[in-house]
């Protein structure tokens, strides 16, 4: 477990009247529910039970809260998803309104396998705050707080990008760390990477969390190149919004059904980079709850007795506050309906 994420100061002060803040805690009780359901289904080999399990705890557990939720980033679109599509209305309606952004087991694949770092995670902002991004990949580029703003750029090359960060870290290239997904499609990076000395975290999925790697230095990760899906990188946006850091991400389109479908959502720009505030804009909180152990969390442990342990972390923006809850409870929740 590396609880090393140092809360950003100074906070800003633009607190949301709209997050109240005992939402705060009422989002992890959302992931805790969604990872035990999922805890089922670990090592398992069936991806989509896994899913559906948590989906469905997901679900119940938002419907339960007093307010008027929109899924903006979900589990698809409508229809190609029964629950928790982009735009589907959740918690009881009453209250503020605000919108979601959700992925309720990150690392599918990671669970079926009890591989590391698959988590249940959602951040949500007010209306408007989180990009509706649609679902596609999307290049990313992260650092971890302390650095000048702009130190690393899409708009260079990986090269240009590690020397930067080794000379403002004070270090040689060859003492760089970069997590990058382990993927056909990241061969021409990696030789990159590898021709100039770095060190190459490779991780076969989940990379919210290779993301949020490069804010703990007890990862010894400096920096996260490569792409993945863009939901989950509003996703981790979200998170270093919380705890500080460099985010950019630029959208890839493989075909004219993906330019397609962000033009449906309103996106008019192809090419854009976005920025951290460009995808997760004003007062944000970031909730996250372990399926399986990884860099950020513990994962969910059934224990003989019974008893479920949960580790989650859950992080606000606006006042830079990071908590971290360890959950033990006397078996499954009841179902929520
Ligand atoms: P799932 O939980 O949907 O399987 O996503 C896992 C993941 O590794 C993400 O963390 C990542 O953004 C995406 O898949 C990468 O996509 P691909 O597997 O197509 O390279």
């Amino acid at each position: 477990m590396a609880t090393a994420l140092k809360p950003r100061t100074p906070p800003p002060a633009d607190q949301s009247k709209v997050l109240d803040r005992v939402l705060v805690l009422e989002m992890v009780r959302v992931t805790e529910y969604a990872a035990i359901a999922a805890s089922r289904w670990i090592g398992r080999g069936d991806e989509k039970a896994a899913d559906q399990a948590a989906v469905s705890a997901m679900r119940d557990a938002l419907n339960r809260l007093a307010f008027d939720g929109t899924v903006v980033i979900g589990e698809g679109e409508r229809d190609e998803a029964p629950m928790l599509y982009i735009g589907e209305k959740v918690g009881t309606g009453e209250g503020p309104k605000i919108d979601i952004a959700l992925d309720p087991l990150e690392g599918t694949t990671i669970t079926a396998k009890a591989g590391p770092n698959a988590m249940a995670v959602l951040a949500i902002a007010e209306e408007g705050g989180l990009l509706n991004a649609p679902d596609v990949y999307m290049d990313k580029l992260a650092i971890g707080p302390g650095y000048p703003e702009g130190l690393v750029s899409l708009e260079r090359t990986p090269t240009e990008n590690i020397e930067a960060l080794a000379a403002a870290k004070g270090v040689a290239p060859n003492e760089i760390i970069a997590c990058v997904l382990d993927r056909p499609r990241h061969e021409a990076l990696i030789r990159e990477l590898r021709a100039i000395g770095c060190g190459i975290h490779l991780i076969g999925d989940g990379d919210v969390a290779g993301v949020i790697a490069v804010t703990d230095p007890e990862t010894t990760i400096d920096v996260y190149m490569g792409s993945g899906g863009a939901p989950e990188g509003v996703l981790a946006a979200a998170a270093l919004r919380c705890v500080g850091g460099q985010f950019q991400g630029r959208l890839l389109f493989r075909n004219d059904d993906e330019r397609a479908r962000a033009r449906r959502i309103g996106i008019t720009d192809l090419d854009r980079i976005y920025e951290l505030h460009d995808l997760a804009r004003g007062d944000v909180i970031f909730a996250a709850t372990g399926v399986t152990d990884g860099s950020l969390l513990r994962g969910v442990k059934r224990l003989r007795t019974g008893r479920i342990t949960t580790e989650s972390v859950v992080m606000r923006a606006s006042s830079g506050t990071i908590r971290w809850v360890r959950g033990d409870r006397n078996g499954d929740p009841p179902p929520l309906r």
